[in-house]
């Protein structure tokens, strides 16, 4: 019954806070915004029902939100009509307390990120710039790395061109971060948020998208490093002559290669790969070569995914020039690479002109198949008995290009740079495979400036709920 009541009193307080909140000075209503987000990030965490009420309280306690007093009256004019016997009564005095206690956390928590703006604010403009929001952040090392502020700060400073932002608009921001669904329209520039079509408090936009895409290797978690190896089940006939072509290339790569034939060894191993990425180096130019073409000649944007096409077909380099520093190739492979070059190089100039959307998702089968070969060559690794040459590479030491791209450490085995070669593998697979389809109009789906710069208010935001417990 109680639940119940509170419940009740919840979807009534809201609406009124909703109606109340719209005639307040923008800084309150910004206040207001924080408070509620709280409140259903609570209830998210399976709090109760009941914990609508801290915000009633927060009202309250917060001496600059002037619904107050109507909001506590009404709630607790209907606590006294609803619960009419002393149990009921008992269990809401103890429910009022814990709420006035979630009251002033919560009070106490929008105080310290206030605190944390105006500390921060060094030129005393009312307004929050890329290197302040730095300073905010550097506050919190346990939770923001060096690399994550130096990225966000970017994404700051280039999404808005340098200009700040006033306070309030920055505790918009945090309220629409933690909901993300709250739609807010904002002056100044509006940006249609990528996939959602909401307005971003901070109108961020995607300019920064258009050059500020890059990989940082060496940021593998264990998780990503254990490559799962999946497979997308072709829909369309251009999709299912996608996965027969990669079927057909890699039968008879296979063959001439003998890789099904005898044991695997490091010699056999170096020629496959060495040959292989030497091809494998080409769509991702190709296609940034296009785009790039395709944004000069029609004046538009490119929206991010050249520089990520760019940086696949120079992943896949690194992969090259890492292993030849294990084996000098011989004049025939030479002689291989340059014939393949031509052919294949051409080949996938033409078709990508055609058929764009069949060339990644012809990539994309071609990189699953690349996840299967370097797992093999892992596992061929790992089992290897010690007299097997193959168990060498769980120790010897990495080339030092490879050591320095991937941060490998200065002891980074072979062993490693596989497991790390594997994951970029499984990323091309995942990348080319989700653009297969996409508007050329549409952003890089991968690389969303705004929710990056979410994600980090989360984290600040919950930061602080942890910190407001202490
Ligand atoms: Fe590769
Ligand atoms: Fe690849």
């Amino acid at each position: 019954m109680t639940i119940q009541c509170h419940h009740r009193i919840g979807s009534f307080a809201w609406s009124h806070l909703s109606r109340r909140a719209s005639s307040l000075p923008s800084s309150t209503k910004a206040n207001v915004g924080v408070a509620k987000q709280l409140m259903l990030c609570g209830r998210n965490r399976k709090q109760t029902y009941s914990t609508v009420m801290p915000s009633l309280m927060m009202l309250r306690a917060h001496p600059q939100l002037q619904v107050a007093t109507a909001m506590s009256s009404r709630c607790c004019d209907f606590s006294t009509k609803t619960d009419n016997n002393d149990d009921a009564v008992a269990a809401s005095d103890d429910n009022m307390k814990k709420h006035q206690q979630n009251a002033a956390e919560i009070a106490k928590i929008i105080r310290n990120i206030k605190a944390d703006l105006v500390e921060a604010d060094v030129n005393n403009d009312k307004k929050i710039d890329a290197e302040e929001l730095k300073a905010i952040l550097k506050k919190y090392p346990h939770v923001f790395k060096d690399e994550d502020i130096f990225e966000i700060g970017e994404v700051f400073y280039t999404s808005r061109g340098g200009e700040g932002v006033s306070h309030e608009r920055f505790m918009k921001a945090i309220s629409n971060a933690i909901d993300g669904k709250e739609e807010i329209d904002e002056e100044g520039v509006q940006h249609r948020r990528m996939q959602t079509g909401i307005s971003h408090p901070l109108g961020l936009g995607t300019c920064s998208t258009e050059y500020m895409y890059g990989k940082s290797r060496g940021v593998y978690s264990d998780e990503e490093l254990e490559v799962k190896l999946t497979h997308v089940e072709p829909k369309t006939m251009q999709d299912k002559m996608a996965l027969q072509a990669v079927g057909v290339v890699r039968f008879l790569f296979d063959t001439v290669s003998m890789w099904n034939h005898g044991e695997i060894t490091q010699a056999k191993v170096l020629r496959r790969v060495i040959f292989l990425e030497t091809v494998a180096g080409i769509p991702g130019f190709v296609a940034a070569m296009f785009r790039h073409f395709r944004s000069l000649r029609t004046f538009t944007r490119d929206g991010g995914m050249l520089n990520m096409f760019l940086d696949e077909a120079n992943n896949e380099r690194m992969h090259l020039l890492s292993f030849v520093r294990m084996r000098d190739p011989g004049l025939f492979m030479r002689f291989t690479v340059l014939a393949s070059q031509t052919v294949v190089g051409a080949g996938f100039m033409v078709l990508y002109a055609i058929a764009p959307d069949f060339c990644h998702r012809f990539v994309g089968y071609v990189e699953e198949e690349a996840c299967h070969t370097y797992t093999t060559i892992i596992k061929e690794i790992e089992s290897a008995q010690e007299a097997n040459p193959m168990s060498e590479w769980r120790t010897q030491l990495a080339p030092r290009i490879a050591r320095g791209y991937w941060h490998l450490g200065e002891d980074g085995t072979v062993l490693d740079m596989m497991y790390a070669i594997r994951a970029d593998e499984a990323e091309h697979r995942d990348v080319n495979h989700v653009v297969s389809g996409l508007s050329p109009d549409q952003p890089n789906p991968l690389y969303n400036p705004e929710e990056k710069f979410d994600q980090v208010l989360k984290k600040y935001v919950e930061n602080m709920l942890e910190r407001g417990k202490e």
